[in-house]
């Protein structure tokens, strides 16, 4: 088994409810609400889930750039908690976010060259000396090129994915062994979106880097990921191995996300019965009782309000939380043969 380097246990991340000006409410936004996760060395790891379910509170508290409610990350086996000054230092170099419009995060007054030399100064990574020569190596490895002509620009100056280019090449400048990858091309036009993931792939093959990749896109997901997680709500719904939640879902919200954005694969489309998704995500702050889907589930029967269900294990280590995901497809089926939804 290779190393595990980030693990969590139960992560719960809360934030209160500001609803203008009030001070007295007291309700929270359960935006992360017990989640389980370890990435191992190299790994891919893919969030996947609609808008609103945590994804992106999930990765910054992985990040370091959010605290945990409850529940607890360790890095590397230490409890991100009790690190000293000084490995926390080490832990925000070693596990980098990547965001999906980084204009936000680039200071506007700092040209490229200025960006992605920041980091490799503070660190020491190489000598004053150096700094240019690493700096060009960099751009290089991101695509930028030639190079020479990136050096004094500023965030205006790049297009979109020139921009996420050069922000993966200051991730990349601390030498990492995490990438918190939240919806990266999402926000690029289709044509660069391609470019970039073939980037991300080429650098996580060339440098052993694990990512956790949060993504809406089940396609972007399917050509990068090892292993995948569903989440609804805050909480992991499903959970396997690429591979085996494409072709084998075992949750109703995963068999809806997949019917919603057809793969065109039909290997996978073999033993696949739709289930359609209505509505909205409900809210957080007050989530349904038993399964969080219910609301939304099509073959919902009473329990499903009215218990948690506890996940059931499949094989290498495919898990679903739901109470009928034996018996999943022969459900959807019949709603299938019955025609359009009566409810
Ligand atoms: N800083 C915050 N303060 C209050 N609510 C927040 C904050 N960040 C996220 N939320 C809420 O938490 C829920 C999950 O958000 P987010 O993690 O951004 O989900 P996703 O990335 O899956 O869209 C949403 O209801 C969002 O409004
Ligand atoms: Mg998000």
């Amino acid at each position: 088994m290779t190393e595990v380097l980030v693990e969590v246990e139960d992560l719960k991340v809360y934030f209160p409810v500001r609803d203008g000006w009030s001070t007295k409410d007291d309700r929270q936004v359960k935006a992360v609400d017990g989640i389980s996760l370890a990435l191992r060395h190299a790994e891919v790891l893919a969030v996947v889930g609609e808008s609103g379910c945590g994804k992106t509170t999930l990765g910054r508290t992985v990040a370091g750039l959010a605290s945990p409610t409850s529940g607890r990350v360790w890095f590397r086996g230490k409890d991100l908690a009790t690190l000293s000054s000084g490995e926390r230092k080490t832990y925000r170099r070693q596990v980098q976010m990547v965001f999906q419009d980084p204009y936000d995060s680039m200071n506007p007054r700092k040209t490229a060259f200025q960006m992605i030399a920041q980091p490799l100064t503070i660190n020491r990574i190489v000598p004053k000396t150096d700094l240019v020569n690493e700096v060009l190596r960099l751009f290089d490895n991101v695509g930028l090129a030639p190079g020479e002509a990136y050096l004094n620009r500023s965030r205006h100056q790049l297009s979109g994915g020139e921009r996420q280019r050069l922000s993966i090449a200051r991730s990349m400048s601390v030498n990492p062994s995490v990438i918190v990858a939240d919806e990266p091309v999402s926000a690029l036009d289709i044509s660069i979106q391609g470019q970039i993931l073939s980037l991300m792939r080429k650098l996580q093959e060339e440098s052993s880097i694990a990512y956790l990749f949060i993504s809406h896109d089940l396609a972007v997901v399917r050509s990068l990921a090892d292993r995948v997680m569903i989440v609804y709500l805050g909480q992991i719904v499903e959970e396997g191995t690429t591979d085996g939640v494409f072709s084998n879902p075992r949750h109703p919200y995963t068999m809806a996300l997949l019917a919603a954005h057809p793969i065109p694969d039909p290997e996978l489309s073999r033993n696949r019965h739709r289930i359609v998704l209505t509505g909205d995500v409900p809210s957080p702050i007050d989530p349904p009782t038993g399964c969080r889907f219910h609301t939304r589930c099509p073959i919902a029967r009473p329990v499903c309000s009215q218990q948690i269900p506890p996940f059931k294990d499949f094989r290498n280590g495919h898990r679903s939380a739901c109470h009928f995901a034996d018996q999943l497809q022969s459900m959807a089926r019949l709603l299938n043969e019955s025609g359009p939804a009566s409810h």
